[in-house]
């Protein structure tokens, strides 16, 4: 009996670890912290020659042809009609934001999905309908004139989901990515390892009380 009960924690554990905590479709996207490459910049523009869909086999850097042609091959997954993008820690999801493509499915493109008016659904709390400061995939880069960088070099943050940069103190939202460059606030500043660094919020409260890492980000269809 003893032995049984081990098998099956066994088991339950290795399930828990192998399958993400959602029904993913068709992935189109992923990329493993601390890789050093521009996870925008892969995911408008990079290549992937790897054709699997197993997730805890894809590369470092995943990207799905269908995004070479983005729009025309979302009509073959007329039945997904959701876009999700997700952070995963020790191959969990710990924060999503999931939007709604069922409306102005034709006009579609690889940034405007990720678009407030389309959100349906966050985790791991709803952060609701806004309102937000530079949503979006391209999200926020700081300071936009080159010229006027100082010693805060470059500031870049991408899948941007933020309610708000007041002070570090009370910056709120649900997750951003650390592309580059040195960052401004303490809780920023705390960020681990190189580049690219995910970050989210654990609750619905300051990034200062809240903040966690991810160490996986990936994009998928449901
Ligand atoms: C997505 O939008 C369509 C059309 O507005 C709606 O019928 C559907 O229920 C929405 N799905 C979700 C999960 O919100």
């Amino acid at each position: 009996m003893k032995n049984f009960c081990y098998f099956f924690v066994v088991c339950c554990c290795a399930i828990c670890i192998a399958e993400p905590t959602d029904d993913i479709r068709q992935l189109l996207f992923s990329i493993r912290s601390g890789v050093n490459v521009s996870p925008l910049q892969e995911w408008l523009h990079g290549r992937s020659q790897y054709y699997g869909s197993r997730l805890d086999a894809i590369p470092d850097v995943y990207r799905s042809s269908m995004l070479d042609d983005f729009n025309s091959r979302l009509k073959l997954f007329k039945s997904l009609n959701l876009i999700v993008v997700a952070m995963l820690k020790s191959e969990q999801i710990v924060a999503s934001a999931t939007f709604n493509i069922s409306d102005r499915r034709n006009q579609v493109d690889l940034v405007n999905w990720f678009a407030p008016d389309r959100l349906v659904d966050t985790k791991p709390f709803w952060i609701g309908k806004g309102p937000f400061i530079d949503f979006g995939v391209e999200g926020f880069q700081w300071p936009s004139d080159k010229q006027h960088r100082g010693d805060w070099a470059t500031i870049t943050r991408t899948f941007y989901i933020h309610k708000g940069h007041r002070t570090c103190q009370t910056d709120s939202g649900l997750m951003g990515v650390i592309e580059e460059g040195k960052e401004y606030c303490d809780w920023s500043d705390k960020a681990p390892g190189q580049p690219p660094i995910f970050y989210y919020a654990k609750n619905d409260a300051s990034y200062e009380s809240s903040l966690d890492f991810a160490d996986q980000l990936i994009v998928y269809l449901k």
